[in-house]
């Protein structure tokens, strides 16, 4: 697909259908988050699969109860990785960081039209409830949650 085609189709998606997208299209997804740019090449971000129904439902609970982040099969979890900053000090974890997950999750939207699913960012949740329920170490901040899936 054109890119401004991809673009101008791009809408938050929030209703989405039984059939699961395939691990191929997921990776494609993943694929299109390590290509955006990272401050310094860093990569100071990690993205998770989440798929396990149980964590689903936890995580639909932590964004104050936004139903159909339990209902995509698959969630992707957005971290920034301020280990991984460090060398830039306080503007690293402060700003640097965040742009780089905030660029890997518009990449990811768009990849998400280019191959046929749909896709919201969710960006209201407990930041400590979402960590807890991933086991994500120190260092590691959930800045965004992207479910995913056919559109019903
Ligand atoms: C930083 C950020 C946080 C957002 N958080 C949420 C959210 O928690 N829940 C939600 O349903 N949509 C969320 N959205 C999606 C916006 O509501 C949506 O992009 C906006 O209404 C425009 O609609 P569109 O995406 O269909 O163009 C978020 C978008 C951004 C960029």
């Amino acid at each position: 697909m054109e890119l401004w085609s991809a673009m101008s189709k791009r809408r938050s998606v929030r209703n989405f259908s039984i059939l699961p997208p395939s691990d191929a299209m997921i990776e494609k997804l993943l694929e299109a988050a390590r290509a955006a740019p990272s401050a310094g090449g860093l990569g100071s971000r990690k993205v998770f699969v989440v798929k396990a129904e149980s964590k689903r439902r936890a995580l639909a609970d932590a964004c104050h109860g936004q139903e159909f982040v339990a209902q995509a099969h698959v969630v992707l979890l957005f971290c920034a990785d301020l280990d991984r900053i460090t060398p830039y000090g306080d503007r690293g974890r402060n700003l640097y960081c965040i742009q780089d997950v905030a660029a890997s999750v518009q990449n990811v939207l768009l990849r998400a039209v280019d191959i046929g699913l749909g896709a919201c960012w969710v960006g209201a949740f407990d930041e400590g409830t979402v960590s807890e329920i991933i086991g994500l170490k120190e260092g590691i901040r959930p800045l965004a949650l992207v479910p995913v899936g056919y559109e019903a």
